[in-house]
């Protein structure tokens, strides 16, 4: 879980308060209050969750600003400070930052900017040992055009539902990219700006990078041109990875199809589960057993890999139990067979659990993401029941 920020506003422009405290309700896990007459001054006893954060104004002579100051902090010693005024001369944007101050911001503030600020506080205290850690998950198809990106877009979107979490979702599928137009955005940074800007790599300009898709789901879009993807080595991967975890809850990886290099390998280290995404066909299976070995071979714990399998129909040529004795494991989760309802959601760029939220394979999706964050307790269950409400 990332680090939860409360943040103290305390402005005598009530006009630019509420703008502010609007901006910081829209940042995942930030709780923001408004604090009216100098309370922070009575110091941490008088308040219930102390700020790591507070938002205060400049004050028209230096004396006064440093004396404001020199008071919260004996409150409140460890809090960052950002100070809001509308002089923009260098000289006093010095003079404040002298005084250690962490930010200093002239209105009108741009909400892109205060939310890298915040999340720059986030990331050093996460950094200083409370160390968050987001839960990763990959997913790869075994052959294009199974359903990876299909089921890692909807299952990003489902988590994103719940209130106080944040997801994210990166496109690590170099050269296809089709997570974008999924969630229909046009990003304007991609994975390749960030390896190009590589020794700037830091939370908030990983933050920066960010695509916002819907409320509390961003994006990492994978470059745009095949020749961007050279250069982007495992190394870089891992460290956004690293990074990406201390932002959000969870992180959702859609892999290129079959593809094992050191970009993949590195997401599959930090991964808890990777979804290796089949359908229940004979070149699928073949492919996903080759899959499975390649990533044994590259020493990823096997216990760490679920079969999954979309695209099904009851009573399939295939049979699940030969699949699975192929296979030699249990295939976890069953997405049904809904061409219609996926096509129209992609054409649309849609997510298809907001499009049709009531088509069967939206509610298999959202089953699969509660099943994510809390194993079911009825392991039988994989999506999908039989005639007579039994799991498959
Ligand atoms: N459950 C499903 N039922 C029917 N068609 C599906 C389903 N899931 C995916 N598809 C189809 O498969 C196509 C490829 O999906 P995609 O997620 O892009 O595959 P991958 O990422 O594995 O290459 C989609 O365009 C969609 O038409
Ligand atoms: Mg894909």
């Amino acid at each position: 879980m990332p680090i939860k920020i409360n943040i103290a506003v305390e402005l005598t422009d009530s006009m630019l308060a509420k703008a502010i405290m609007n901006d910081l309700q829209a940042i995942p896990n930030v709780s923001a209050v408004q604090w009216f007459d100098s309370m922070g001054e009575k110091g941490a006893s008088s308040v219930k969750d102390a700020p790591q954060i507070f938002i205060i104004d400049d004050r028209s002579d230096r004396q006064q600003l440093n004396n404001r100051l020199a008071l919260l902090r004996e409150g409140f010693p460890s809090a960052a400070y950002f100070v809001i005024s509308s002089d923009q001369s260098p000289q006093r944007i010095i003079e404040v930052m002298k005084t250690g101050v962490a930010e200093y911001l002239v209105p009108p503030i741009d909400s892109k900017v205060l939310h890298n600020a915040v999340e720059d506080i986030r990331a050093k205290l996460a950094n200083e040992g409370k160390i968050a850690r987001g839960s990763v998950y990959s997913f790869i198809s075994s052959k294009g055009g199974l359903g990876a990106s299909v089921i890692a877009v909807n299952t990003a979107y489902a988590l994103a539902q719940k209130k106080e979490s944040s997801v994210a979702l990166f496109d690590l599928s170099l050269q296809s990219g089709d997570a974008s137009v999924m969630l229909d955005v046009i990003p304007e940074t991609s994975i390749s700006d960030l390896v190009k800007n590589f020794h700037r790599m830091d939370a908030s300009f990983l933050s920066a990078a960010m695509t916002k898709a819907f409320k509390r789901l961003d994006f990492l879009a994978a470059p745009t041109s095949p020749n961007d993807c050279q250069g982007i080595s495992g190394e870089h991967i891992a460290a956004i990875i690293e990074l990406g975890k201390k932002l959000y809850d969870h992180l959702l990886i859609d892999c290129t199809s079959m593809q094992v290099n050191d970009g993949s390998l590195e997401a599959f280290d930090a991964s808890e589960k990777i979804f290796v995404v089949i359908d229940l066909s004979v070149p699928a299976i073949r492919n996903a057993a080759r899959l499975c070995e390649l990533l044994e071979k590259h020493r990823v714990p096997p216990g760490k890999i679920e079969v999954i399998a979309n695209r099904f129909i009851k009573g399939g040529t295939l049979s699940l139990a030969e699949v699975e004795k192929t296979l030699e494991t249990r295939v976890s989760w069953l997405f049904p067979n809904d061409f219609k309802s996926v096509i129209s959601s992609i054409n649309k760029g849609i997510p298809l659990l907001k499009f049709n939220p009531g088509c069967p394979l939206a509610k298999n999706l959202a089953s699969f993401a509660e099943m994510l964050k809390k194993p079911q307790p009825n392991e039988k269950f994989r999506g999908i029941r039989g005639t007579f409400g039994r799991a498959i």
